[in-house]
C-alpha cells in the first residue's frame, strides 16, 4: 500500500464521509459495547484513525480525556466540526505514534489498522504509549473482506483492483511479538446487500477507501472491463441479491503492569 495516497484519499472523502459510512458506524458501535468501564480517575484514550469523530464522541461522552489522531488532517476538520465535547486532535500516523511513552490508558480504533502497512511497527508503538495495565481495543478487516469484488476482478484481469486485509492469525501472532498481553482476536463475518455492484463501488469510493495497492492499474477503467466486472459479480449471486462479505475483526489486549 502507498501511504500518501491513503492520507490523501481519505482527505478527500472526509466531507461526504459520514453519508457512506454505515457499516462504519454499526461496528463502531459494538466495538463501544466492549469497552471497559472505567473508575473516577482521569482516563485517556488515544483514538487512532478518528475519522470525523463518530466513536470519538462517545468515548468523551464517557468522561475520558479524548486524544482524536488521523492521518487525514480534513477528516479532523470534519471532527471537530461535529464533536461538541473538548477533545485534543492530532493529525499524525499511527504506525509513528507522537506522543510520549507510558502515556495513555486505552488505545481505541475503528476500522483503521486495515490501512497500516506494518504490524510489528503499529503494535510496538502502541505497547510504547500505553501506560503498565493499559489496554488496547480495535476492530478491522480481515481478508474475507470483498472477496466477491476480489473475485470478479480476478476473472476480468491480472491487476490488484482490491485491497488485501490480514487474517485473524496474523494479526493476533503480531500483537504477540509486540509483547502485548492477553492478545485476542475475535472474526464475524457480516453480509452487507447493496442494490447494484456500481452501488457497492460508489459506497467504498464515497469513504475514501480506495484501491491503495502498489500493483494497482494506473488510469481510468474503461466501460467495457467494468461491465465484464459486474457481470461477474452478478453470477456469483444466488437469487440476483447483489451482497458483499466484510469480515470484521475484533481485537483486544492489555500492557502487562500496573
Ligand atoms: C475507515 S475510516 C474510520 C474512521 C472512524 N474510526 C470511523 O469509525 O468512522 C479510517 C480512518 O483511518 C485514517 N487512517 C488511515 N491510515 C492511518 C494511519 N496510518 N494513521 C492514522 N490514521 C489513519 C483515515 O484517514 C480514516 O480517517
Amino acid at each position: 500500500m502507498d501511504k500518501r495516497q491513503i492520507g490523501a484519499s481519505f482527505g478527500r472523502a472526509a466531507e461526504r464521509y459520514d453519508t457512506a459510512a454505515a457499516l462504519q458506524r454499526r461496528i463502531g458501535d459494538r466495538l463501544l459495547e466492549r469497552l471497559p468501564k472505567s473508575g473516577d480517575e482521569p482516563f485517556t484514550i488515544l483514538e487512532v484513525g478518528a475519522g470525523t469523530g463518530f466513536c470519538t464522541a462517545r468515548l468523551a461522552a464517557i468522561g475520558a480525556r479524548v486524544i482524536a489522531l488521523d492521518l487525514a488532517e480534513p477528516m479532523l476538520r470534519q471532527l471537530r466540526r461535529t464533536v461538541s465535547t473538548p477533545v485534543l486532535s492530532l493529525c499524525g500516523d499511527a504506525e509513528s505514534l507522537p506522543l510520549r511513552g507510558n502515556s495513555v490508558d486505552m488505545i481505541f480504533s475503528n476500522l483503521t489498522l486495515q490501512w497500516c502497512l506494518d504490524l510489528d511497527v503499529l503494535f510496538s508503538g502502541f505497547q510504547r504509549v500505553l501506560k503498565p495495565g493499559g489496554s488496547v481495543l480495535y476492530s478491522s478487516f480481515g481478508s474475507d473482506t470483498l472477496k466477491e469484488l476480489r473475485s470478479a476482478w480476478a476473472q476480468v484481469d491480472d491487476a490488484s483492483h482490491v485491497n488485501l486485509f490480514f487474517d485473524q492469525t496474523t494479526v493476533q501472532r503480531a500483537m504477540h511479538r509486540a509483547r502485548l498481553s492477553e492478545p485476542a482476536v475475535e472474526s464475524e463475518l457480516l453480509q452487507v446487500r447493496y442494490s447494484s455492484v456500481l452501488q457497492l463501488m460508489r459506497e467504498l469510493k464515497g469513504l475514501g477507501a480506495h484501491n491503495v495497492t502498489l500493483g494497482r492499474p494506473r488510469g481510468l477503467t474503461g466501460r467495457n472491463k467494468l461491465q465484464r466486472v459486474v457481470g461477474a459479480y452478478e453470477r456469483m449471486m444466488p437469487r440476483g441479491i447483489v451482497a458483499a462479505t466484510f469480515e470484521v475483526l475484533y481485537g483486544m489486549a492489555r500492557k502487562n503492569g500496573q
